[in-house]
């Protein structure tokens, strides 16, 4: 397993990987990312045969700093505001695209638009400012799977398709981007994440909310896909617990059960629920396990972000074109 610690040699190796044309996981903020030279269709093309990922989803683009980003795309006047105030952060800007950027097809899947993140993570910006290229980066997981919030997780998931995995410990944030169409002039959500809704507006005012916005196609291919699931049922609302079932449980009054359960955060803190959300559901993820029950999160704050995967994980993969 090519897990080694996120050393400076590492990271010089990792940088040279990328060169090559390999694929190398990185940890970021928000999640582990599995990274590839943006620049480089062969190289892109690899992410999408290791995740088995449809290739009309597009890639997220890391870059280590706003003058990189505007290599890439054009910044509208709100664009520059939540820039300003984010970056570097798990905030994901989808941006009309420079017709001149040398970035092929196949990493925006055709699209005019382009989806740019500068991370914070200390590791994450070494590696681009080493590699001094952009990079492609979905979460590192298989396509459908729960992201990965350590190496050991991407390992499981990928770990025969990357040429390296940095490790840098469990992700701080354990939710991924908060991705905003940033290419007019109101914005708006196309996936809940890592920023609060709360936190946008107050930079941006009222944003429009385009997840499971009603009768409308979304503009977030990835939004198509049931995601974040693990392999059992899962059941949102659970005030009380099966048999067979594990329990997800939330704040000081978890229900008393037998089975396997895991306390997210017991004085009822989203931030600390968040940071552990993905590890619990692979942790409980087990054969014997018939369903995860998960007791009701608040909608409030990062609440918002965790319940949107969870309604994913509990609709299950029938929701995969
Ligand atoms: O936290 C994160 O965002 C992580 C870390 C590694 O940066 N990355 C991540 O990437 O979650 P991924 O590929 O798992 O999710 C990217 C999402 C998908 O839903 C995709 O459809 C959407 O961003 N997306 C990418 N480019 C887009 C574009 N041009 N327009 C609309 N949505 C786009
Ligand atoms: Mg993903």
């Amino acid at each position: 397993m090519p897990i080694v610690a996120a050393t400076p040699t590492a990271i010089a190796r990792a940088a040279q990987l990328l060169r090559n044309g390999e694929l190398v996981a990185i940890p970021t903020e928000t999640v582990y990312g599995l990274g590839a030279d943006a620049t480089n269709p062969a190289a892109v093309a690899k992410i999408f045969t290791a995740k088995q990922r449809p290739r009309f989803n597009p890639l997220i683009v890391h870059v280590a700093d706003l003058a990189a980003a505007r290599q890439l795309a054009m910044f509208p006047e709100m664009a520059e505001r939540l820039a300003a105030a984010f970056w570097p952060g798990p905030l994901t800007l989808v941006l009309p695209r420079q017709a001149d950027a040398a970035i092929p097809d196949i990493t925006v899947a055709g699209l005019q638009t382009i989806a740019i993140r500068v991370p914070r993570h200390p590791v994450a910006q070494q590696v681009l400012r080493l590699f001094a290229r952009p990079v492609a980066a979905p979460s590192a997981n298989r396509s459908g799977h729960v992201s990965a919030t350590s190496a050991t997780h991407v390992a499981e998931d990928l770990g025969t398709h990357c040429a390296l995995i940095l490790e840098a410990g469990p992700s701080e944030i354990g939710l991924e981007s908060t991705v905003i169409d940033a290419t007019g002039p109101r914005p708006a959500i196309l996936r809940h994440g890592a920023l609060s809704r709360e936190r946008i507006e107050s930079v941006t005012g009222a944003v429009i909310s385009e997840v499971g916005g009603a009768g409308q196609p979304p503009k977030s291919p990835g939004q198509l896909l049931s995601h974040y699931a693990p392999s059992c049922r899962l059941r949102m609302n659970a005030r009380t617990v099966e048999a067979d079932e594990a329990l997800v449980a939330f704040g000081p009054d978890a229900p008393d059960t037998r089975g396997p359960s895991i306390n997210l955060s017991p004085s009822g803190d989203l931030t600390e629920a968040a940071a552990g959300l993905f590890a619990a559901l692979r942790d409980l993820d087990q054969p014997h396990v018939a369903c995860i029950a998960v007791m009701p999160i608040p909608d409030t704050g990062l609440g918002e972000a965790i319940n949107d995967r969870l309604r994913r994980a509990a609709a299950g993969r029938s929701a995969q074109p």
